[in-house]
């Protein structure tokens, strides 16, 4: 699938009015939150303020309008929530005794910022504080633990955190395609993947329909971490706003290093395809998500 100039700059403009619902949302939930201590307000507030690309509440909000035909109140919760627990797995991430990074998106990173413990407990807060969103603000009790429970297998054991640590446990070591896939599946795709279920369910979707979305998710995220690790290659640190070259000097089990580039991008080329046949059933309306699929594989940053 290819896109014409004016559908890229539609689809450019779509993402920005989502990017801008996402900021709102999560603004308005911080300053509308009562008795959090002032110190972790203070670095909630620095480390969701920061401009992040906010591609996950998107594909949160696609995903609802594509069932529901518009954001529900849940869809804004859910989409809150797991930009909190991305940036919490951020905040993590960058922190010394993990990737040990000093900017993100293109600020000090919340440890430099502040210090290491605050940056831990801010971590803390905010995937914590994203549970209780969605407990408070989703009304229907259904929809709420069929959120809680995508977002937290995503961010869990099983997901996330099952990624991260086999991402550190590899450093330095030969990586093979199938660490690699585990790594990066369960590091980066099951939050995407998430997100988009977490939107269909959000607009009511039924089983089969969710089902299609994760797996639309997931392939789309898998694509997404290929194209980081293609960027932290080919990118300038100004461009991504986080250090860039890192993944070789730190030994990381990337695409590229495993792979090469070529076979890197033919790989993230696959995914795309494989997304966008994931979403045939439900026809032209999925367009926009054709279409975050196919920009994601061409980002810049
Ligand atoms: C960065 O995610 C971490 C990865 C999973 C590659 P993003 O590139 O979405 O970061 P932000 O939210 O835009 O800062
Ligand atoms: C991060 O992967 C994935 C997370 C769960 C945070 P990276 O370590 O490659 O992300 P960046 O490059 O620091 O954003
Ligand atoms: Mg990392
Ligand atoms: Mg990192
Ligand atoms: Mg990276």
């Amino acid at each position: 699938m290819t896109m014409t100039q004016q559908e890229k700059t539609d689809f450019k403009d779509a993402l920005a009015q989502k990017a801008k619902l996402a900021n709102q949302v999560l603004l308005d939930i911080l300053d509308s939150a009562e008795d959090i201590q002032p110190d972790i307000h203070a670095a909630m507030r620095y480390t969701l303020d920061a401009p992040g690309k906010r591609i996950r509440a998107a594909m949160v909000f696609w995903c609802c309008e594509l069932i529901a035909g518009e954001v529900t109140p849940a869809a804004k919760a859910a989409a809150a929530a797991i930009e909190m627990v991305h940036t919490y797995s951020l905040v993590h991430d960058d922190l010394p005794e993990m990737d040990n990074d000093e900017m993100r998106r293109g600020r000090p990173t919340c440890h430099k910022q502040f210090d290491e413990a605050t940056a831990l407990l801010t971590g803390d807060a905010l995937l914590t504080y994203a549970f209780e969103v969605i407990a408070d603000k989703v009304d229907d009790p259904k929809t709420a633990l069929s959120l809680i429970r995508l977002l937290a297998k995503a961010a869990g054991p099983a997901g996330m955190i099952a990624g991260q640590m086999q991402d550190l446990n590899s450093e330095k070591q030969q990586g093979t395609l199938d660490i690699l896939k585990y790594i990066h599946t369960n590091k980066t795709a099951k939050m995407f993947a998430a997100s988009a279920a977490m939107g269909a369910v959000a607009g009511g979707a039924d089983h089969a329909r969710v089902k299609h979305l994760y797996s639309y998710g997931l392939d789309v995220g898998l694509c997404f971490q290929v194209a980081d690790d293609l960027l932290d290659i080919s990118a300038s640190s100004q461009q991504l706003g986080k250090t860039a070259g890192k993944d070789q000097a730190q030994g990381k089990v990337t695409y590229p290093a495993v792979i090469g580039r070529t076979r890197s991008l033919d790989v993230a080329r696959q995914l795309t395809q494989s997304a966008v046949e994931e979403l045939t059933s439900f026809g032209p309306r999925a367009d926009i998500l054709r279409q975050l699929a196919v920009e994601l594989l061409s980002r810049s940053k």
